[in-house]
């Protein structure tokens, strides 16, 4: 996988941020701008066993997921150029930030804790770590996960302003 730093083109690039940044959006249009394949790392996992994300959490909890999703990350056959949208736990566990920034870019999707609350209230059904949490309880957990995560997702090769992003202000940013 290191070939592709050497070739023309932008290798792999792996998309990061908490849930409800906006990484599959953007990186569908991403992808569509430069011709690189899209990939989603989550819809990956629950096409491959046959079940949502949500089910296998309840099903086997949270550890066997987040082996799992590690091993799915390492062990995709990529294609050289690709556009990887991942899940907004998976740069927080085991080697895997370091392995992404090894194998290709990586790219932060930043928003503010209120601004992803907002984004997520509706939608939160999907996603086994926000159920139940509502309003100012919803902003507080964010708060405090967004944290500890920053860690991680501060490793990353680029850091973007994901308010009003696009996939034209990404390319730019690609440039440099
Ligand atoms: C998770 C984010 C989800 C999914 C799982 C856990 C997290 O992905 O992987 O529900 O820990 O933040 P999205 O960021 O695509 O929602």
């Amino acid at each position: 996988m290191e070939e592709n730093k050497n070739k023309t083109g932008h290798g792999l690039i792996f998309l990061i941020g908490f849930m409800g940044s906006g990484k599959t959006t953007l990186g569908r249009k991403l992808a569509s701008r430069l011709g690189y394949m899209f990939m989603d790392l989550d819809h990956i996992f629950e096409a491959q066993e046959g079940m949502t994300i949500a089910e296998y959490f309840a099903k086997y909890g949270e550890d066997a997921f987040r082996q799992k999703e590690s091993e799915l990350l390492k062990g995709q056959p990529y294609p050289e150029h690709a556009i990887i949208s991942t899940g907004g736990g998976l740069p927080c566990f085991f080697d895997n930030m370091d392995w992404m920034n090894a194998h290709g870019k990586t790219i932060y999707i930043k928003l503010t804790p209120k601004t992803l609350a907002d984004r997520l209230e509706n939608e939160k059904d999907q996603r086994p770590l926000l159920r139940e949490r509502h309003g100012e309880a919803l902003v507080q957990f964010i708060t405090e996960k967004l944290e500890e995560r920053e860690i991680f997702y501060g490793k990353a090769n680029i850091i973007a302003n994901g308010l009003s992003l696009t996939a034209e202000r990404v390319e730019e940013m690609l440039r440099y």
